[in-house]
């Protein structure tokens, strides 16, 4: 017979999104989730799930809330070990700090150990998906997809691509470039809970040539995701403007070699012009907002009122290791920073959608993973929203649950991550 855990507490699901109507009356409260065969099979009332579920393991988290665990959109797990490198702006910290650090994933049992140390580290954190570049070395791409299915994990990753402005030993070509992505594409994808994504890194790292043969990969794998950067830094836009002076706008040095579409999937996209907006909105294309990571490498403010006014499809990250956290609270954390430097304060509920719900559309996996119901697979996060004694201060003297939460939004890491549960597995954090 099937194992079946029964959690009890405060579980927390989205029955809609926080953009569309008053934030708090998206989410649904309810006592208890039942997980069985890796998956949520009912939520609902704690009495009436334990007497129709006698042989079920009770797990009693009291007044802990228990969601979705967080997925983050766009991350560099070879960049692990360089997070909260000092004092650079994108194309130098490129090239002083992410450069030589991912020349050593050539290394296969260097490329193991950092994937795992970023899965032992982002599970601690309570994110249990995430879409992550690697680096130019096939090897990158098979040592993060062993250690998530080793771990069960739901996962999202691709060979970063790059022919040019990256130091020798860090390039390809168009040609090996696709051949490689093919044969990843075709040894991953749909292994397990492994999907693909094809990576060029970003225009300025890739020949036309380049981003031509990456743009026929696609179109020959439409249901991959294709991810990249777009707009991050006015620096870097005037470089691309250089490198590609036909091109009407940065999106357009994709979009002219096939790499705009519905399941593309563009990081930072701060600085857009209004076509670029207009036609990222018509293919329903995902853009990912990396707060720590913007203020860290000084790139700007994303435009999240603006956009979600004009209904993009927007997912959370923390862009490790050019954000300067693993933890997706840290994260909302900032992305509240952010709206309000822009005027426009997000709710706890927005912020919390974003990082689940939010990001699982980007990926467009949200029919599986980001909420908690029925149906759903079962990677779940348990919130002690007292975790440490300036935390647990603020949230004795809270009035509603919203004011409970938020604190730990604002304040909370790893240490408010009580438990993590993987495809219905209880993981150590
Ligand atoms: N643009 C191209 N590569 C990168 C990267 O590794 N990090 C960030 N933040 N932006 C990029
Ligand atoms: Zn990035």
């Amino acid at each position: 017979m099937a194992q079946k855990t029964l959690l009890k507490g405060r579980v927390l699901s989205f029955n809609g999104s926080p953009f569309e109507s008053e934030p708090t009356e998206a989410v649904t409260i309810s006592e208890a989730a039942l997980i069985e065969d890796g998956r949520i099979s009912a939520v609902g009332e704690a009495d009436s799930l334990i007497s129709a579920n006698r042989d079920a393991e009770v797990v009693n988290h009291g007044q802990h809330v228990i969601m979705a665990g967080f997925v983050d959109a766009h991350v560099h797990y070879p960049q692990t070990a360089m997070i909260a490198s000092w004092g650079k702006r994108l194309i130098d910290w490129l090239n002083t700090y992410t450069f030589p650090e991912e020349m050593k994933f050539g290394n296969p049992d260097y490329a193991a150990e950092i994937a795992n140390r970023y899965l032992d580290l982002t599970a601690s954190h309570g994110t249990t998906t995430m879409c992550s570049f690697c680096t130019i070395h096939p090897e990158s791409v098979d040592a993060f997809f062993t250690a998530a299915q080793q771990r069960r994990q739901r996962v999202v990753a691709g060979k970063t691509c790059m022919d040019r402005n990256a130091p020798e030993g860090l390039r390809d070509t168009p040609q090996t470039a696709y051949d490689q992505s093919q044969a990843l594409l075709e040894k991953w994808h749909g292994v397990d809970r492994i999907s693909y994504a094809i990576t060029p890194r970003f225009s300025p790292t890739s020949t036309p040539e380049q981003l031509e043969a990456m743009g026929a990969l696609w179109a020959e794998h439409p249901h991959c995701l294709m991810q990249t950067h777009l707009s991050e830094q006015t620096d870097e836009i005037s470089w691309v403007r250089e490198l590609f002076p036909d091109a009407r706008d940065y999106l357009d040095t994709y979009e002219k070699f096939g790499l705009l579409g519905s399941h593309g999937v563009y990081g930072h996209v701060i600085h857009l012009e209004s076509r670029e907006r207009d036609r990222l909105r018509e293919v329903d294309a995902s853009l990912i907002h990396c707060p720590t990571s913007n203020t860290f490498i000084g790139s700007g403010l994303f435009d999240m009122d603006g956009l979600m006014g004009e209904g993009h499809r927007v997912g959370l990250a923390t862009d490790t290791g050019g954000g300067s956290s693993f933890s997706m609270l840290h994260t909302m954390a900032s992305a509240y920073e952010i709206g309000q430097l822009r005027g426009s304060p997000l709710h706890a509920a927005q912020l919390l959608w974003l990082g689940t719900v939010g990001s699982a559309r980007t990926l467009r996996m949200d029919d599986c993973i980001g909420n908690v119901a029925p149906g759903m697979e079962a990677d779940l996060v348990v919130l002690d929203l007292a975790s440490t004694p300036a935390i647990a201060q603020r949230e004795a003297c809270a009035d509603d649950l919203w004011e409970a939460i938020f604190p730990t939004i604002m304040m909370g890491d790893d240490r408010a991550i009580a438990e993590v549960w993987i495809a219905g597995r209880r993981v150590s954090s």
